[in-house]
């Protein structure tokens, strides 16, 4: 099974307006020849409506996605944005379960299957997140947690979700601290969550779901952890501020 690669951009609580459209234009640019895989950009919702005029200015085939979404169609939710109002502004896709949103803003997996349930239905590519702690790894509990996550991420979703669904599996030890899964450690977990997909949606809908690595992702390790068979792309935080750096990552992806 061929699956494109997917390479996303989490600027999280990053950049200004200047250095975001710059940084959006510099990734378009960098992308719009010689890669094979599918570019994402997850700017801070204020930037979101400036880079999609930027994006669609050029033509570019960079996808707008935002870093998170609330489940409700509209109403008193102080703070939250919705699936509408993120079309609205040229999104096309959108990142729940992330693990700062788990372990910081203390989300909890009924929360994230509503954000990701919303998310599909609404028609963007949702890519749910999964990992697991230090201490979880410690104890051998990586794929029993990636395992709950999903399960409880992906109540409801259905057959008709399953091609704008990509999971990022994303240890949460790995994240910002420079540390690295192994390519092997890397290979070992998506084979678990692909096990798992395949018994939720059946093993053909399985093989088709991408599988993201995230935690560290840098220009000189990409290219070994994409070579892995489970590895579909990667969910690049701090590097992805780097323009030249993001787009050799994406150029690494399926190359
Ligand atoms: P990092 O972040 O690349 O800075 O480790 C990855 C992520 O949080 O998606």
């Amino acid at each position: 099974m061929t699956r494109t690669p997917i390479i996303g951009g989490n600027w999280k609580m990053n950049t200004d307006r200047a250095a975001g459209l710059a940084l959006a234009k510099a990734v378009a640019a960098g992308v719009s020849t010689g890669t094979k895989s599918e570019v994402a950009i997850y700017p801070p919702f204020p930037y979101l409506p400036l880079i999609s005029e930027a994006l669609c200015a050029t033509g570019s085939q960079v996808i707008l996605g935002a870093q998170d979404v609330y489940h409700a169609e509209k109403g008193a939710f102080t703070g939250e944005v919705s699936v509408a109002m993120l079309k609205d502004v040229g999104c096309r896709a959108v990142l729940t379960g992330h693990s700062e949103r788990r372990h910081v803003l203390h989300e909890g997996d009924d929360l994230i299957n509503m954000k990701t349930l919303a998310a599909l239905n609404g028609g963007l590519i949702c890519t749910l997140c999964v990992g697991e702690t230090l201490h979880q790894r410690e104890v051998n509990e990586t794929d029993h947690i990636n395992e709950r996550q999903l399960r409880a991420g992906l109540r409801g979703v259905t057959a008709a979700h399953l091609d704008r669904l990509v999971i990022a599996y994303e240890p949460v030890w790995a994240i910002g601290t420079g540390k690295t899964a192994t390519p092997a450690d890397a290979q070992n977990a998506h084979s678990h969550i692909r096990a798992v997909l395949a018994d939720l949606f059946g093993n053909d809908a399985a093989a088709k779901i991408r599988i993201q690595y995230g935690g560290s992702v840098t220009a000189a390790n990409a290219a070994e952890l994409m070579k892995q068979p489970e590895v579909d792309g990667a969910l690049v935080g701090g590097a992805s501020l780097k323009p030249d750096d993001f787009v050799a990552i994406c150029k690494a992806a399926g190359g």
